[in-house]
């Protein structure tokens, strides 16, 4: 048996086009909001947080009533769809930036619109989901939400590093949001539902970030090459914890205690080891393209996200490493 050959960048690109027309989904077409089933009732205990998201299994969390943990569970729930949709937003606005200048003929251009389109209905999915929780939650911390207006800019001076940041986005949500879908737990119907349509879209969006690094780092120059090898799992770490950490309003609203907070995300050797196992893909990614050298390998270890590398994308967490 002779192995296909490979397929060319823009082969690949167009693949992935196709795909979005075949396979794409529309927040108010494909999610019955106003199914009963999918109403939110904030006594249901399938609000409570999971044991695979970082406060879910705190024993300070499970030692709670049950009113609390659903209260708790909900608004974090919502605000991490908050939190997506506004990465969403600054993903959508540095893609724009982008696809601008693009040549004429470019695969790029379609792929990525096609990405900007999906990135759209998700951000109608998860305010929907946040409006009708009842949450008023904040989203991203002040900080980054200050900045947001300057990260499109990336796109254009330095885009290999933009990439990188979507990447670093979208790896730890995708994450978390297949361990939910695969551990067994029961989900509420609409979180499932709307988990299920992002990771099936997600799916694209992170192969064409993968394929897009794995196609320009090469080609870069020597000081953009090291620049990046060091940027590469800075961006990872503090994504990450922008993405997945939530702000102080946790403690000042939800009244979750500071040091809870702090043992979840990271502090806890259960907490991590749920921090390394998010970049075992990216890892790989990194010693595909060459960014990982000397002295990026001690800046992954100083961040405590040095590990393992995937075997293939999308590995689930091997149990002993
Ligand atoms: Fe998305
Ligand atoms: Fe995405």
């Amino acid at each position: 048996m002779t192995a296909a050959p490979a397929l060319s960048y823009d082969d690949t690109l167009h693949t992935l086009s196709e795909g979005s027309v075949r396979r794409s989904f529309d927040a108010f077409v494909d999610i019955p909001w106003d199914d009963p089933a999918y109403a939110i009732d904030k006594t249901d205990p399938r609000w409570s947080l999971p044991t695979v998201d970082a406060l879910g299994a705190h024993p300070w969390y499970q030692a709670l009533p049950e009113e609390r943990r659903i209260e708790i569970g909900l608004w974090r729930q919502a605000n991490v769809a908050k939190v997506g949709l506004q990465f969403e937003n600054i993903l959508i606005r540095g893609i724009m930036q982008y696809v601008f200048s693009l040549p004429n003929g470019s695969p790029e251009f379609r792929y990525l619109t096609h990405e900007a389109t999906e990135e759209t209905h998700h951000t109608q999915m998860f305010q929907e989901f946040v409006n009708r929780s009842g949450a008023d939650v904040p989203g991203m911390r002040l900080l980054i939400r200050a900045a947001s207006p300057v990260i499109p800019w990336v796109a254009s001076i330095f885009p290999e590093w933009f990439f990188t940041m979507v990447l670093a986005g979208e790896e730890p949500i995708d994450h978390i949001q297949k361990s939910i879908l695969r551990s067994s737990d029961e989900l509420h119907p609409l979180l499932e539902r709307i988990m299920q349509i992002h990771v099936a879209e997600e799916a694209r969006h992170i192969s064409f970030a993968h394929e897009y690094l794995q196609q320009r780092v090469p080609e870069l120059g020597p000081v953009r090459t090291a620049l990046l090898s060091v940027l590469y799992p800075i961006t990872m770490r503090v994504a990450c914890d922008l993405i997945v950490v939530p702000g102080k309003e946790l403690t000042t609203d939800m009244g979750v205690p500071r040091k809870v907070v702090k043992d979840a995300y990271w502090r806890s050797d259960d907490a991590q080891r749920m921090l390394r196992d998010f970049f075992g893909d990216v890892r790989a990614l990194a010693e595909e393209t060459g960014l990982m050298n000397p002295v990026s390998r001690r800046v992954w270890k100083l961040l405590g996200i040095a590990g393992p590398t995937s075997r293939y994308r999308s590995e689930p967490v091997r149990a002993a490493a």
